[in-house]
């Protein structure tokens, strides 16, 4: 039996979720996809042989053909289409962040434990990401030692639009980090601090975090959006045994006229390509054996990255240290995933 997909937005990630589930994996099948802009619809569904556009999420969710719905529309839409999603008891891939309002995470949380199942697979993709998924191994064998310091940089050409600002980088683009950085080190932040250069131009200024973990670990996490050199992410773990950082993956370097050298991507997609693919069969697999996906990010993961980048733009605006407090776990997460 294929799963029936929604993809609600078509634009860069929703027409990548389009490609990896249309041309790289089996018995799924998109039925429809879903834009506030119709045209935008219509491409992707040229593109891909998708039958069916709709300008309205809401009734992609409630179709009785769709077996579960992929949500890559804008941040602000996530949480109440993800609602909407376990309301119609439909399991749905949502992109990250699931909203920059911890308030809204819980109540997203609370909406999940009442259906008694959880239905929301996070795309905090970095999880399924080799470089990434080796650090985890080499911790959990001991290679490294107490684990003492994780150093990571995440820089893009340039920031999506004029209007980008420092705090959006700790709300957009930095959950990226303080998921994967808590995944590998099975632990949740106590604080964080915020630092930020000046540029000799108008744009958004790197981000420089300091968090500190429950365990005494340091993480600091650059957010630098107009590096103008490309897309490049790079991350050491550093233990009292050893250190081991991330390889991008690259498929060829050239030499010539005296020089050695590669190219960087314009974007993620090249960078995380298999950790997109291996995202989307897990969650297909979830779909279909309603059993959540052993490493996949869940709502509770959702909520404790919208507190940490709440409290990351209040250390931005007051230059403080500040400290990060969750609620208690639910039972009901602990018992999933890692
Ligand atoms: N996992 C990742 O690595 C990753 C990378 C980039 C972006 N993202 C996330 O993916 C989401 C989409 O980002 P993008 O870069 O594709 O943005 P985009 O602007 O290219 O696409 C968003 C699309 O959503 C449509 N849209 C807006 N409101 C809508 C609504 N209410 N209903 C239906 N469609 C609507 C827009 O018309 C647009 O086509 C964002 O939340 C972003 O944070 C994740």
């Amino acid at each position: 039996m294929s799963v029936r997909i929604g993809i609600i937005g078509a634009g860069i990630m929703g027409t990548d979720h389009a490609r990896i589930f249309a041309e790289r994996l089996s018995n799924v099948e998109i039925r429809v996809i879903c834009d506030a802009d119709t045209a935008r619809a219509k491409k992707v569904a040229d593109q891909f042989g998708i039958i069916d556009v709709s300008t309205d999420p809401e009734s992609v969710i409630q179709r009785s053909d769709i077996d579960a719905v992929v949500i890559a529309s804008p941040d602000s839409t996530h949480a109440p289409l993800s609602l909407a999603c376990i309301q119609h008891r439909k399991p749905v891939l949502c992109e990250k962040p699931l909203s920059q309002s911890s308030n809204q995470c819980i109540d997203v949380m609370n909406a999940e434990i009442a259906a008694g199942r959880p239905f929301v697979q996070l795309g905090f993709m970095r999880r399924f990401d080799q470089a990434y998924a080796e650090m985890k191994t080499a911790l959990q064998n001991g290679v490294l030692g107490r684990p003492l310091m994780m150093h990571n940089f995440h820089r893009n050409v340039e920031t999506p639009s004029a209007e980008f600002t420092g705090a959006m980088a700790i709300t957009n683009s930095a959950p990226h980090e303080f998921d994967v950085v808590r995944y590998v080190l099975g632990v949740e932040y106590r604080s964080i601090s915020v630092f930020q250069p000046k540029r000799s131009d108008a744009v958004v200024a790197p981000v420089m975090m300091v968090l500190e973990t429950e365990d005494d670990q340091l993480v600091n996490i650059e957010i630098n959006n107009n590096a103008s050199y490309g897309y490049d992410v790079r991350a050491e773990l550093i233990g009292e045994a050893g250190s081991l950082s991330l390889n991008a993956p690259l498929y060829s370097a050239l030499d010539a006229k005296l020089t050695h050298r590669t190219e960087y991507a314009a974007d993620w997609r090249a960078r995380f390509a298999e950790a997109y693919w291996r995202q989307n069969r897990a969650f297909l697999q979830f779909v279909t054996t309603g059993t959540f996906p052993e490493i996949a990010s869940h709502s509770w993961d959702g909520y404790a990255a919208a507190m940490v980048g709440e409290a990351g733009v209040r250390a931005l605006k007051d230059g403080s240290r500040t400290a990060i407090r969750l609620i208690e776990k639910p039972l009901f997460y602990s018992k999933l995933g890692v």
